[in-house]
């Protein structure tokens, strides 16, 4: 049966397995560097492109192309090109797209080393950097100059759970000549394809929901003009930033189960960010699945499902957030997120402790905020876990 005719939940299990020799029903690992040319002639013609077949491993290898070609056809895109970590997703990409004079827009509360690596290093060979609130479509309009090429934005971001609007903002940038960039980080394909909403690249750290078993690192990029993914493909092998066969082969494992993963997750979400929007100690909560968050109903027609993903600030601030932090029993005290584990962390000291904190507050990252990656465990144990937690303050 045809991939694509298939149920997304399906195609995450079903998708391009690598047609090979012994039917093995798991892509087989291509544990290799290097590969072996027929005779000169068939070796000059894979470097030309004129026939298709692999050189090295840097450039391409079997067990990262099903990968590639799996997320592809998931975001619908022309084609991926897998890293070894998100943010090598995020550098080849800046490296393809921007160069001396060229200018980005960006969500102000995107992650943090996505503008650290912008505002720290890029910035030193000439290309400039705005962060705005991505929220609301005139900051945008507001921020485009001449030399705009990219606008790259994170929806739901993160931490804050601020959402952007896709289309609109692909309709305002392409008005004017910019290219658009999702990351998908926090939705995966199967809540949010970013492409389909008129965004001409979208990434992924596929360490979190892709992978889901917080026991790799790795990234890619899906592009939709195949010119574009040429591009970006060449910028990622002279970069050298590809990712292992044997993680990608993890990857690919991980995400067999990722509607499952994400169903579950999203099922307690929703329970924890009701119990957390109840609890007298608690200040707010933003959780796009509940009727407070400020683009609730944005949420629900861009995203097939509200993900896992929640912040809060207790009354009390940061003081009383560390006494949560620092008594949690069942969600362990851990950067990073999407995977079957629930996570907690701190933003402010944690993953986004270089973003200047003038900036930090400007972008709705308060020094209270806690970040709250639910996982597949029994709800119930997370409930009491944040009430025994909640209890000590
Ligand atoms: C939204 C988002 N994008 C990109 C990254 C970078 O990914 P990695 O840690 O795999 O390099 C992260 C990491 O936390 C993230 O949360």
């Amino acid at each position: 049966m045809e991939g694509k005719k298939l149920k997304l939940s399906s195609r995450v299990i079903h998708s391009g397995a690598i047609k090979e020799q012994y039917k093995s029903v798991t892509v087989p690992i291509y544990q290799t560097s290097t590969f072996a040319f027929e005779n000169v002639d068939q070796g000059a013609k894979c470097f030309t492109g004129e026939i298709d077949g692999f050189i090295y491993s840097r450039i391409d290898n079997p067990t990262v192309r099903v990968l590639e070609k799996d997320l592809a056809a998931l975001e619908n895109g022309e084609d991926g090109i897998a890293t070894s970590s998100g943010m090598a997703a995020v550098t080849t990409l800046y490296m393809a797209l921007l160069g001396q004079g060229a200018h980005m827009i960006s969500t102000d509360a995107v992650y943090g080393p996505s503008r650290g690596v912008m505002e720290d290093h890029f910035s030193r060979f000439g290309v400039e950097s705005s962060y705005i609130n991505t929220a609301d479509p005139a900051n945008i309009i507001k921020a485009i100059k001449p030399n705009t090429k990219l606008l790259y934005i994170e929806t739901p971001a993160n931490p804050t759970m601020e959402i952007t609007d896709i289309s609109e903002c692909a309709k305002i940038a392409h008005e004017h000549g910019i290219l658009v960039a999702v990351d998908n980080t926090f939705c995966s394909p199967y809540l949010q394809r970013p492409l389909d909403l008129g965004a001409d690249i979208v990434i992924h750290s596929m360490t979190k929901f892709i992978n889901g078993h917080a026991d790799i690192v790795g990234g890619i990029i899906v592009v939709k003009d195949p010119a574009l993914y040429k591009k970006v493909r060449a910028m990622m092998i002279v970069m050298g930033c590809c990712i292992d066969a044997h993680q990608a082969y993890l990857v690919m494992r991980g995400m067999k189960t990722l509607a499952i993963r994400i169903d579950r997750a999203q099922e307690n979400a929703m329970k924890v960010a009701s119990y957390l929007e109840k609890h007298p100690k608690v200040e707010w909560v933003k959780y796009p699945g509940l009727k407070s968050h400020p683009q609730y109903e944005l949420a629900k027609r861009q995203m097939d499902g509200p993900g896992s993903m929640i912040c809060f600030e207790l009354k009390g601030g940061l003081a009383a957030g560390k006494v949560l932090l620092n008594n949690v029993k069942v969600a362990i005290l851990a950067v990073s997120l999407g995977g079957v584990e629930t996570l907690i962390q701190h933003p402010a000291s944690m993953t986004h402790s270089k973003t200047p904190a003038a900036a930090r507050l400007k972008a709705g990252i308060t020094d209270g905020l806690v970040r709250y990656s639910v996982g597949i465990e029994d709800v119930e144990d997370l409930i009491n876990d944040l009430e025994q937690a909640l209890n000590k303050i």
